[in-house]
């Protein structure tokens, strides 16, 4: 069974000292969540994304407090590439020794950076088969409207398809963390002022939960091992109700990652739900 997970992704907020106005101070950032995790980073797993750049810094105040640190991507080199230099990539193996858990696939690059899904299943491949990294997968769906819940649904089931396509899940099934983690992030719910409501959010990880174990061999185990957790504009206030729902194990932040005093209290209200879940 599981732990809930709260994976903070830093995105491009943070900067070192003399830090860039607007932005936050990585460092400080990373010792204020340390002073307040306490037994909560025993009790959930805790993880924060820094920029590649900012990771060994942040890693090294992080030590022996129990919250993990994590990429915001990894490369994945086509097949043709894997032995050839590719210039500005940082491969899964490079992170191998440094890294918990990789956020791969988020809708940003997708937007941005020239991504599309199949780069994210290439990167869930090159993870898995190179390193002993947790891919923290963004699966997305650019609905919205209640109305549309059921395309909204067939979306996201297509990319669990393709995303476990031949995944050897029992090869990990033993391991002390998740082999993978699913992070349901609709597109149009991240940045802005609240989440996806709670219908739309029970809807949406009921159906990835039931495609994971359709393509899982072992249901039981892929419900037990797999933690789904939700990302778009999560704050103190929704988290609570959103971790009651049966399939959300979690969540991933943006914006509320920035403020260790929410990081810590959007972890406890997580806490909280997952062990309301369990003893009702
Ligand atoms: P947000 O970002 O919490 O600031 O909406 C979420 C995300 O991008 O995963």
């Amino acid at each position: 069974m599981f732990k809930p997970l709260l994976v903070g992704n830093w995105k491009t907020g943070v900067s070192l000292p003399p830090v860039a106005v607007g932005s936050t101070d990585a460092l400080a950032l990373a010792k204020d969540i340390v002073a307040n995790a306490g037994e909560l980073a025993e009790l959930i797993d805790l993880a924060v994304c820094p920029p590649f750049v900012y990771i060994a810094d942040v890693k090294r105040i992080l030590s022996g407090s129990g919250v993990a640190v994590g990429s915001q991507t990894a490369a994945h080199l086509p097949e043709d590439a894997q032995s050839k230099p590719v210039t500005g990539e940082v491969t899964p193996f490079m992170l191998r020794n440094l890294i918990t858990y990789a956020i791969i696939g988020h809708s940003e690059r997708l937007q941005h950076c020239g991504e599309d899904f199949h780069t994210t299943v290439a990167k869930f491949k090159a993870l898995a088969a190179g390193s002993n990294i947790t891919p923290v997968v963004c699966i997305s769906e650019s609905g919205g409207a209640l109305s549309d819940i059921g395309k909204s649904a067939a979306q996201v089931r297509e990319q669990v398809k393709s995303l476990l396509e031949g995944y050897k899940f029992e090869d990990k099934a033993d391991a002390a963390r998740p082999p993978f983690a699913i992070a349901y992030e609709p597109v149009w719910a991240i940045g802005g002022d609240k989440p996806a409501s709670l219908e739309h959010v029970r809807f949406l990880t009921d159906a990835i939960r039931d495609e994971a174990n359709k393509r899982l061999t072992g249901s039981l185990l892929a419900a037990d091992i797999v933690p789904i957790i939700y990302g778009g504009s999560v704050s103190v206030d929704t988290a609570y109700d959103l971790a009651t729902l049966s399939n959300v194990n979690g969540f991933l932040l943006g914006r509320a990652s920035l403020s260790a005093e929410q990081f810590i209290q959007i972890g406890e209200s997580t806490l909280k739900a997952h062990q309301s879940k369990h003893t009702s």
